[in-house]
């Protein structure tokens, strides 16, 4: 029987139970260690585990004869812990975002290709069968011609210590828009208020125009009323609302449309026909999207395989946040998304 493949956990404080509690599960997975700064952390990890290793200092795990580890600290120190694991010739799976700058985010991608190693990111909303359903009816045709997306990601709290709103949540749908547009943003312009703390934004929009020409819009917020989980996909023949708070019913497609005329002289908007049609929900089975993801991670070592959301992937998703950044600096101006190349190792402008 092959050797089942040995993981390492970095960090047990809000998300790590979630990861550790997946890979310990899966069959093909052996959780050997997991590390946490906080003895408090580590003592909850002894009642539930208790025959795995534990330590404070993240390093012991490099002299575990370990294949892999999986990073759920703050976002600060993923750029530092994962370029240690993959020093250490480990695949690496980093939690969203893949770090803070672009920059550094290319070096992991970067030293991982070098060293023919698996770095994967947490993107979970991949490995949710509600968005890869919505990506099958995309596929095929169900919506026509895609006009744009929006998403809400809003709610009261929990405010992160070391990160805005917009690295906190709007990492989970620039993800789902790159995967069900099958393309990645060109340009991006936002804007964000700090109204709690200081040069720390708590609500941030941002719009993002894509190279084929469609739109997309994020509003994420630390200081709604209330919680709201909702993507809305408008296409030229029907459009659909996934709201991802619902336990049934996540999809809803809207068989509505307007159909323009086939010019546009006088009075022209009173020939716009509009179509109202039938409502329907299709039934999607239900898997946790970590346990997906965890079992992904594993088929990728296993298989030599690159994941669907690799370091390219985490990569995309933090230049755009970058861009975002310098949007929201300049007052909301279009700013262009530098691009980094693995051939050349040279940061270029986005060509448009
Ligand atoms: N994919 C998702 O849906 C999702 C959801 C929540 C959080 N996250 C991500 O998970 C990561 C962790 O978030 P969280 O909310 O669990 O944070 P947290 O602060 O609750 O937990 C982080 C833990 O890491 C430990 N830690 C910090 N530095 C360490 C180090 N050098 N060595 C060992 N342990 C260290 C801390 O002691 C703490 O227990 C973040 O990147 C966050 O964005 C992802």
């Amino acid at each position: 029987m092959a050797r089942k493949i040995r993981i390492g956990m970095i960090g047990y404080g809000y998300w790590g139970p979630n990861l550790t509690r997946n890979f310990a599960e899966l069959a093909q997975a052996e959780l050997v260690a997991v590390a946490d700064q906080d003895l408090n952390r580590l003592n909850s990890v002894r009642t539930r585990y208790p025959n795995i290793t534990l330590t404070q200092d993240y390093t012991d795990l490099f002299k575990m004869d370990l294949d892999a580890c999986v990073v759920a600290t703050p976002p600060q120190t993923h750029y530092t812990i994962a370029r240690d694991c993959l020093e250490h010739g480990l695949h690496t799976l980093v939690e969203k975002p893949l770090t803070l700058e672009s920059k550094t985010s290319f070096e992991l991608y970067k030293l991982a290709h070098e060293r023919d190693l698996r770095l994967m990111v947490g993107h979970t909303f991949l490995y949710n069968s509600t968005v890869r359903a919505l990506k099958d009816l995309i596929d095929e045709g169900e919506f026509g011609n895609i006009f744009y997306m929006d998403a809400v990601r809003v709610n009261l709290g929990l405010y992160q210590k070391h990160c805005d709103v917009m690295w906190d949540l709007a990492p989970h749908d620039i993800s789902i828009f790159m995967y069900l547009m099958g393309e990645v943003p060109n340009t991006v312009s936002a804007s964000g208020g700090s109204f709690l703390v200081p040069n720390k934004h708590d609500v941030a929009y941002l719009s993002l125009s894509f190279p084929s020409g469609k739109l997309a819009h994020i509003h994420a917020s630390w200081i709604n009323p209330n919680k709201e989980r909702r993507i809305t996909i408008v296409g030229n023949k029907k459009m659909a609302v996934y709201d991802d708070l619902q336990t049934v019913e996540r999809i809803k497609i809207f068989d509505k449309g307007v159909d323009a005329p086939p010019y546009t002289d006088t009075f022209a908007d009173f020939q716009f026909s509009y179509r109202y049609g039938d409502v329907i929900s299709p039934y999607i089975d239900f898997i946790e999207p970590l346990r997906v993801e965890a079992q992904h991670f594993v088929d990728c070592i296993v298989n030599h395989w690159t994941p669907l959301s690799d370091g390219k992937n985490g990569l995309d998703v933090v230049r755009i946040l970058e861009a975002a950044d310098k949007s929201i600096a300049l007052g909301g101006a279009t700013v262009e998304c530098s691009q980094y190349s693995l051939d050349e190792e040279v940061r270029v402008p986005a060509a448009i």
